[in-house]
């Protein structure tokens, strides 16, 4: 009877200690996984000593697809399921602003992706920058390349009679020339409308909003390559080179607040799935890859935070800048290794 009171005082402390992961450089590099992010996560889905189910999220800066879509596909690549209900991508709490915006600018991602998002997430009417330079390529002189396959998607349309209410960026640029362009035309613009230009640009400016600010990100190449954080630099420094002004703007993402404190909803929300619980558990631990956003949102916000090795900091002891509090760890195994030796 001392190992069951045992195993309920353990049974007590995993249903209050949950984690928020990374995703890439933790538990994938791209669509590579990472092995050990398999085991740490069949450990947390019920392959422990107590046989339970150990909250965890997945709060990652990636973007550019609907988040079904890339819960399947990490789910394949981790071989464990992944739901949605666990998962925020850089623009998921982007959502909350189709209650305020009905005509929206949709910037960045591949191919058409970022507007199917935006269409899930209750916009209205979504226009992203190849349609406006499909009804009048003059808009945009640097651009060089349009398909045909671009063309036909893109329906006809008079944008002189289109009102634009918010700029979104939802994910990286792959035109920084085109879209640099719409979105200074539309920041000077009267009242959002292409082709108008403003008497004082700063009254009624339209509003810009980016789902992340990484200026640099690990990719195949073996130096980190520009992120949405330069794409954001590049139209401030132009905004204020021809305005004078500062170019007021909202960022999402870790390591901002506004995500974090969605993170807290999420949370909660899965501490009811799967435990029937709807609160946050006390300790949580924050596994990430780059000190800069994971680990100083992670800090910030009173979570433990882990940094481990396998990703953007590559570097011996602890950060400089902004350390992790629990630790530095080879890989993310380790770290919830240590964790749950910490808690159980
Ligand atoms: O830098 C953008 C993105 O790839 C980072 O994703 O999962 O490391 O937050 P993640
Ligand atoms: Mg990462």
């Amino acid at each position: 009877s001392q190992l069951q009171d045992m195993s309920s005082v353990k049974t007590t402390a995993a249903k209050d200690m949950a984690f928020a992961f990374d995703i890439d450089g933790v538990l994938v590099h791209g669509d590579r996984l990472i092995p050990e992010g398999r085991r740490a996560l069949e450990i947390l889905n019920g392959d422990n000593e107590l046989g339970i189910k150990i909250p965890h999220i997945f709060l990652t800066n990636g973007s550019g697809k609907i988040e079904s879509q890339r819960c399947d596909q990490l789910s394949q690549i981790l071989g464990v399921p992944i739901s949605t209900e666990q998962f925020i991508q850089a623009h998921t709490p982007m959502s909350a602003l189709a209650e305020y915006y009905d005509t929206v600018l949709v910037v960045g991602g591949e191919k058409y992706k970022c507007r199917e998002v935006a269409k899930l997430y209750g916009f209205k009417d979504i226009i992203v920058p190849n349609d406006i330079y499909a009804a009048n390529p003059d808009i945009s002189p640097l651009k060089e390349f349009f398909t045909e396959e671009q063309r036909a998607t893109s329906a006809p349309r008079d944008f002189s009679k289109v009102k634009f209410d918010a700029i979104l960026v939802f994910s990286d640029s792959r035109d920084y020339a085109t879209d640099l362009q719409i979105m200074i035309d539309l920041l000077l613009s009267e009242d959002g409308v292409l082709g108008t230009k403003a008497k004082d640009p700063l009254a009624n400016r339209i509003p810009v909003y980016f789902s992340q600010g990484d200026v640099l990100c690990p990719t195949e190449y073996p130096i980190p390559r520009m992120s949405q954080g330069t794409f954001r630099i590049a139209l401030e420094a132009i905004y204020k080179s021809i305005t004078g002004h500062e170019l007021e703007r909202v960022v999402y993402g870790k390591p901002e607040l506004a995500t974090y404190k969605y993170a807290d909803e999420v949370m909660s929300s899965w501490m009811e799935t799967i435990h029937n619980e709807e609160r946050l558990p006390k300790n949580i631990y924050m596994i990430g890859d780059n000190p800069q956003s994971d680990i100083v949102g992670g800090n910030m916000y009173g979570w433990n935070t882990c940094l481990v090795r396998t990703g953007v900091f590559q570097g011996e002891g602890n950060d400089k800048e902004n350390p992790a509090n629990f630790g530095v760890f080879n890989n993310v195994l380790e770290a919830v290794q240590a964790a749950l030796k910490k808690e159980l």
